[in-house]
């Protein structure tokens, strides 16, 4: 029996070989490996495509989150309102440049942040809200923006598993001050290692960016503030000039094996997961709420299927929170942390294999 992974990295790679291969070969030729051509034109092509006057690629999506937040002057005494039901990495750049993360609960839908507990929660020290479009969802932007013009606030986007989602017609990431990307191979728009990006509208914070991501520096030995070695390499470039080609293709077929599935699975006693029609989903995960997970798992183990649980455990609740946050109680998000499973969602997975899936999680 052939296992079914929760992505599969090599059957994309076989389809884009050529483009791929001769995309690699050319950085090769011309031996430019940081800071070159592939990536001025992935940040004027990923710019276009976002709606966005400027990008700057770096190393990581956690960089991204941590230099727009140093770009933007955040740090101690700053009050920064996120949602506790993402991957560690956006409290870690909150807590990188010395703010203090402020968890505000979930809406079980879409399990993004609630934007009238994010309104609750703001007070004289709050200086940013941001948002996780989670899964691939985007987070309830409007309101989110009207707060924050309303109160002050800069709005950041953490558009780590949003690649070309939108939200009321507008791509994710265009929406906030900053919408900073990952690039991490497993995700919708993903290199062969670690990559990020940052998008900003304000020629300030892009020249900001620009000199943090490479030691502080506009003009080669010339360093005018502290800044770090975060820049996407030329071959990661390269890799990403390749697949933004393809990015609207990957993300419809994300959309149709996730639409596959919820019609699959809506009388199978479990909550496939659910679009709240504000924008346009693309299915980073395909996450469903059950109650009986160690069964429902434990049934696609048997059949060959990977599962994953994204997450186990809100971040007000993780270790590293606990002194901080240790009293606090955010119900949905410890329910959804409880009872979420993700199934395999790659755009390359074929009918059979979402029909083993299927089988699988209705058996159990
Ligand atoms: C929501 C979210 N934010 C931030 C990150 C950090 O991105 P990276 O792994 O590229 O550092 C990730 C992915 O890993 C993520 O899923």
């Amino acid at each position: 029996m052939t296992q079914i992974p929760m992505v599969d990295l090599q059957v994309q790679y076989q389809q884009l070989k050529g483009e791929i291969d001769r995309a690699l070969a050319a950085v090769l030729d011309t031996s430019h490996y940081i800071l070159g051509p592939q990536g001025q034109a992935f940040e004027a092509e990923a710019a276009a495509y976002l709606g966005v006057k400027h990008a700057v690629a770096v190393a990581s999506g956690t960089d991204a989150l941590h230099l727009a937040l140093r770009a933007a002057g955040l740090g101690p005494g700053d009050e920064v309102i996120t949602s506790p039901f993402t991957f560690i990495a956006t409290a870690e750049a909150i807590a990188y440049v010395g703010a203090t993360p402020v968890f505000v609960d979930i809406d079980p839908q879409t399990f993004n942040i609630d934007p009238e507990l994010a309104r609750k929660a703001i007070t004289a020290r709050t200086r940013a809200i941001l948002p996780v479009h989670l899964f691939g969802q985007p987070a309830d932007l409007a309101p989110l923006q009207a707060m924050c013009d309303e109160h002050g606030l800069l709005l950041i986007e953490d558009c780590a598993q949003s690649f070309g989602a939108t939200y009321a017609g507008r791509q994710t990431g265009s929406w906030g001050a900053l919408g900073c990307f990952s690039f991490f191979p497993s995700k919708n728009l993903g290199c062969y290692g670690d990559g990020g990006m940052v998008v900003t509208g304000d020629d300030r914070l892009a020249e900001q960016l620009r000199m943090l991501r490479n030691h502080g520096s506009k003009v080669r030995y010339h360093h005018d503030i502290i800044g770090y070695n975060s820049r996407l390499d030329e071959m990661q470039a390269a890799i990403l000039n390749v697949k933004l080609r393809h990015i609207d293709r990957f993300n419809q077929l994300r959309r149709q094996n996730a639409h596959y599935y919820s019609e699959r699975l809506a009388d199978a006693g479990v909550v496939p997961p659910r679009e709240d029609g504000k924008g346009v989903h693309v299915y980073h995960q395909y996450t469903l709420l059950t109650d009986r997970r160690e069964a429902v798992q434990q049934a696609l183990t048997t059949a060959g299927c990977a599962s994953a649980i994204y997450y186990p455990i809100p971040l007000h609740r993780q270790n590293v929170f606990a002194a901080a946050f240790g009293g606090v109680s955010l119900p949905v998000s410890e329910s959804v942390a409880a009872r979420c499973l993700s199934l395999p969602i790659f755009p390359e997975l074929n009918q059979e294999q979402m029909d083993r899936v299927v089988a699988a999680v209705r058996g159990a």
